[in-house]
């Protein structure tokens, strides 16, 4: 049986494994966070490898066939060396999905909502620069928001201001760069209202997974 470790500083990547095992229930998906310490989204980039290394210890014990790093700080701060430590073990990441945003947009300006330690990050630099060099990429304070939904607490963040903020640029796309906001996605999309397309990444990452470990052509007769 296929086995994918699913990983997340905290309840963000829950959201992710219970997709991707609705999407292969054949598949054995097994999930770790990192409870003690999460949030990480203030971190500095080597806590960030430090602490995500020691996290994932399980999942490598397990021989997982593949690694979903469903963190967009996580990946885009250590994945290179999470790869670099380990060669043999396919890592996918998850990433600020810029370039389907940058495709999508008629506007011109799109939004990303992520942790400071993501958007401080070079690979999301690096990401913006190739894909997004002529738009307008709006980037609002979320810095509380991976706490208070870890809290449960999810409800306390301000959407409408925001939101009001994003559309002051005419943003008719936003990225969800975080996996936590994943689970006020239905808010999100609420009060942005149908002009603005959400984005986020878990079918492509079950696309991505499916094309790697050839998952649908293994499935039993
Ligand atoms: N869920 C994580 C992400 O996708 C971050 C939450 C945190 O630890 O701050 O970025």
């Amino acid at each position: 049986m296929i086995r994918i470790g699913v990983f997340d500083s905290g309840i963000g990547g829950k959201a992710v494994a219970d997709k991707l095992q609705q999407l292969f229930p054949h598949v054995e998906v097994l999930f770790v966070n990192d409870s003690h310490n999460v949030p990480y989204g203030s971190d500095r980039r080597a806590e960030i490898v430090q602490k995500t290394e020691k996290a994932i210890q399980p999942l490598l014990q397990a021989n997982c066939d593949a690694i979903v790093i469903a963190c967009n700080t996580a990946t885009t701060n250590a994945i290179a060396d999470l790869r670099a430590h380990h060669p043999h073990i396919h890592f996918v990441g998850i990433e600020p999905m810029i370039k389907p945003a940058a495709r999508l947009s008629q506007s011109g300006a799109i939004a990303v909502f992520a942790t400071p330690s993501t958007l401080k990050s070079h690979r999301y630099h690096q990401l913006k620069n190739q894909w997004a060099p002529r738009l307008t990429v709006i980037e609002p304070d979320c810095s509380q928001w991976a706490s208070l939904i870890e809290k449960g607490e999810g409800k306390r963040i301000d959407l409408h201001a925001t939101i009001n903020e994003i559309k002051r640029w005419q943003t008719d796309v936003i990225v969800l760069g975080c996996t936590h906001y994943h689970h006020i996605k239905d808010r999100i999309e609420r009060t942005a209202g149908p002009g603005v397309k959400i984005l986020e990444p878990s079918d492509a990452i079950g696309a991505r997974l499916d094309s790697l470990l050839s998952i649908t052509s293994q499935l039993p007769e």
